[in-house]
C-alpha cells in the first residue's frame, strides 16, 4: 500500500481545551464556560498575530498570556498557585470519545498516523501521553522547530516533508476551520470534523475534502 500520512490537530480535535470549565468551575462557578471559551480564542488569536508579525513565542507562552487576559477582561484573579494548577491541568485534557476507535481502525490499515500541532513538542507528549494516545502516533510534527503557527503553508508542506510523503498523499484532520483551509490551500487533503451540527466552516474558496461528524466517520470514510 502506498504510504498516506495523516496529521491529527491536537487542540480541539484530539483532545478539548473547553474541557478547561469542569476544572474552572470550582474556582469560579458559572463564569467557567465563558472563560474557557474566551482563554481559547485569544489563544488563537495570540498564535495568528505572533506569526503574522515575526515575533514568536510558543503555545505555552500563548496559552498562558491568553489565560492572564480573559483574567483582567473578566476582572478575575487567581492565585499563582492556581494559575499555576490550570496550566498544568491543561497538559491533562482527554480525547474526545471518538478518537481511540478511530486511530486504531486507521493504525490497523497502515495508515501514517501523527500529532500535527501548534504545540511545544514536549508539551504534546506529556498532553498525549497523558491522553493515552502515543501508542497510535508514530511521531509528533510540531511548529516549534519552525518558529511559526498554522496557517503559515510552510508548516503543512512540513507535515508531508517529515513523514516523507508527497503533498497529495497527506492529509490534515482538525476541527478548526481554519486549519482546514490551511491545508487545503497549501496543496494537502484535508478533512474538516465538524462535531457540532452548529459549527459553522468559513465562506472562503477553500473547501475541506470531506467533512464528517467524528473520526470515527472520517476513518470509515478512508478504508
Ligand atoms: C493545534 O494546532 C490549532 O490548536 C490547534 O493543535
Amino acid at each position: 500500500m502506498k504510504k498516506i500520512t495523516i496529521g491529527f490537530d491536537v487542540y480541539g480535535t484530539l483532545v478539548d481545551p473547553l474541557e478547561m470549565s469542569q476544572y474552572l468551575h470550582t474556582l469560579i462557578g458559572e463564569k467557567s464556560k465563558p472563560f474557557a471559551e474566551i482563554w481559547r480564542q485569544k489563544q488563537l488569536e495570540y498564535t495568528f498575530r505572533r506569526g503574522l508579525m515575526s515575533r514568536y513565542q510558543d503555545f505555552d507562552v500563548c496559552t498562558q498570556q491568553a489565560m492572564q487576559y480573559t483574567m483582567e477582561y473578566m476582572d478575575i484573579s487567581f492565585s499563582s498557585a492556581d494559575k499555576n494548577d490550570l496550566l498544568k491541568l491543561y497538559t491533562t485534557l482527554q480525547p474526545f470519545s471518538d478518537v481511540v476507535p478511530a486511530l486504531k481502525a486507521l493504525k490497523q490499515s497502515n495508515y501514517t498516523l501523527v500529532a500535527f500541532s501548534n504545540g511545544v513538542q514536549s508539551t504534546l507528549k506529556t498532553l498525549l501521553s497523558n491522553a493515552n494516545l502515543l501508542d497510535y502516533l508514530e511521531d509528533i510534527v510540531s511548529v516549534d522547530a519552525l518558529q511559526t503557527f498554522k496557517p503559515n503553508p510552510i508548516i503543512y508542506k512540513t507535515l508531508a516533508t517529515q513523514t516523507g510523503v508527497e503533498l497529495t498523499d497527506c492529509w490534515v484532520v482538525s476541527s478548526n476551520p481554519f486549519d482546514v483551509i490551511g491545508g487545503t490551500s497549501a496543496g494537502l487533503n484535508a478533512a474538516w470534523i465538524q462535531r457540532d451540527a452548529n459549527n459553522i466552516f468559513d465562506p472562503w474558496e477553500y473547501k475541506p475534502d470531506i467533512t464528517v461528524k467524528d473520526l470515527i466517520e472520517f476513518a470509515a470514510r478512508l478504508q
